[in-house]
């Protein structure tokens, strides 16, 4: 199967047993994330009601990457819903190791600035990134993304062991100078 084969499309609930078994081998395997796998508790009951929240909350969102028989990626949207930051969505996303450097995130990245930007009321997309994920920070420059900020040594991996979390964000609606580095 190539990724050319690879359906992006949002969660459903029936899928709730096999994405609780995606995001655990994802927690047990990335480096890079914030959760260690024995802090994810949630299974497919969870999980179940954790998609239907995402598919009924209009400015939040989960879409997923299947081959049709497993889920190989997913990307996670969540939204403030108070007056002052409700233009403003957060997301994380991943994609299965064995399907990594395959085009996959780059699709589902894609797919989810189409969403935001047929979003009536979202307007500025924000992440979090280690600032040792390049290849995670290559693809979010790739698409339009900027740095707005660095948190120092806001990881720890080990006692003496830090990295830093860096902001990045994108405004999917404009040209303007929000997407320009530095601005
Ligand atoms: C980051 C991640 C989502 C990228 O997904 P992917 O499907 O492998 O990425 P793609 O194949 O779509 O690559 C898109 C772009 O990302 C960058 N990229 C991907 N892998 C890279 C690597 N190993 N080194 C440098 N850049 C890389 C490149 O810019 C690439 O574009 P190109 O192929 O035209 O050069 C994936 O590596 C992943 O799931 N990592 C573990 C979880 C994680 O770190 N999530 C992000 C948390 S902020």
């Amino acid at each position: 199967m190539t990724s050319a084969n690879i359906e992006i499309r949002p969660a459903i609930a029936s899928d709730a047993r096999k994405l609780n078994r995606y995001v655990r081998h994802i927690f047990a395997t990335s480096e890079h994330l914030i959760t260690r796998p024995h802090e994810f508790a949630s299974g497919p009951f969870r999980q179940r009601m954790w998609i239907a929240g995402k598919a009924t909350n209009p400015y939040e969102t989960c879409l997923i990457a299947t081959d049709g028989r497993d889920i190989v990626g997913m990307i996670d949207s969540w939204t403030d819903r108070r007056e002052r930051v409700k233009h403003v969505t957060t997301f994380a996303m991943s994609v299965h190791p064995d399907w990594h450097g395959q085009g996959i995130g780059h699709r589902l990245l894609n797919s989810f600035i189409e969403w935001v930007r047929g979003n009536e009321r979202l307007e500025k997309i924000e992440l979090h990134v280690h600032a040792d994920n390049e290849s995670a920070m290559a693809l979010y420059k790739k698409c339009g993304f900027v740095q707005e900020g660095v948190r120092r040594r806001a990881i720890r991996y080990n006692k003496n062991d830090f990295t830093d979390d860096v902001l990045m964000a994108y405004w999917p609606n404009s040209s303007g100078v929000e997407n320009i580095e530095g601005e």
